[in-house]
């Protein structure tokens, strides 16, 4: 399958289906406490997604090739895991950070974005990661418009995350998006800038950098999703589903309650 662009009336249902991801998102915040489960998360926005807004989990069930079925219905990444933790009945205690990734299907069309969470209070290098790794998601965002490259992208976002004592892992990156959870280009959040896929309107596609606070080598846990860093330091990740528009590019996983572009960048 190659890179599809999407027609006006399909962008209308990614737009649809990327915000109600964002106000899954927003909704879910004021229970991110100390002693909540990930596994009540869970419920609470599987809860939400069917009863509230009408929509299908993408995750739940979710079975790519060499994968088991993914048992939940939202992504909960606490500390040193990466990416895709399955939510479990361990309560979350103050200073963890923690990222949910939600993922809806609104009228057979994806939107896919996650956040960080403090609990509580966190250390300074757990706010920093977090605060980076946002900084490099809108680095990157503001890579995107026709006639730009995919490694463009992936530059902007290393180059920040590097110059911040930070690694970025390189197992998992963005993807195209659309009638399918996981479409063509695979989005780098590393690489050299002027060079890959050319970006044309149309094209929707995720940027989702893990960044790592130690070293950029992952392993995956027996449950055959949990990603964690192999030297169990704190991994952030923030992610967007993105829209190619003739004039640059449009995020359409914002919602009321999404934290805004960084003022820090320009
Ligand atoms: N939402 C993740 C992504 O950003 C993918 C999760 S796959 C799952 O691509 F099965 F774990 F949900
Ligand atoms: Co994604
Ligand atoms: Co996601």
């Amino acid at each position: 399958m190659s890179i599809t662009i999407k027609t006006a009336e399909e962008i209308e249902k990614m737009r649809i289906a990327g915000r109600l991801a964002g106000e899954v998102l927003d909704y879910i915040e004021p229970y991110v406490k100390p002693g909540v489960t990930t596994a009540e998360l869970d419920r609470l926005c599987q809860d939400y997604m069917e009863k509230v807004q009408g929509c299908i989990p993408a995750p739940l069930n979710y079975a790519p090739p060499g994968y088991p079925p993914y048992p939940k219905s939202i992504c909960a990444s606490v500390n040193h895991q990466v990416c895709h933790g399955v939510p479990n009945e361990r309560p979350l205690k103050k200073g963890d950070i923690v990222n949910l990734d939600i993922t809806t299907i609104k009228d057979g069309w994806h939107g896919d974005t996650s956040r960080m969470f403090i609990v509580g209070e966190a250390s300074i290098l757990a706010k920093r990661l977090c605060a980076i790794t946002l900084e490099c998601l809108w680095l990157g965002i503001a890579q995107v418009r026709p006639g730009a490259r995919l490694g463009d992208i992936g530059a902007a976002i290393q180059r920040h995350a590097e110059n911040n004592g930070f690694s970025v892992v390189r197992e998992f990156c963005g993807h195209g998006i659309g009638s399918h959870f996981h479409e063509e280009p695979q989005v780098l959040h590393y690489g050299k800038a002027g060079t890959g896929v050319v970006l044309e309107a149309g094209m929707t596609f995720t940027i989702e950098p893990m960044i790592n606070a130690g070293k950029a080598a992952i392993s995956e846990l027996s449950d055959g999703w949990t990603i964690v860093t192999k030297d169990r330091s704190l991994s952030a990740q923030w992610e967007h589903t993105l829209l190619v528009t003739p004039g640059g590019v449009e995020v359409l996983t914002l919602s009321a309650g999404c934290p805004p572009k960084p003022a820090t960048l320009p």
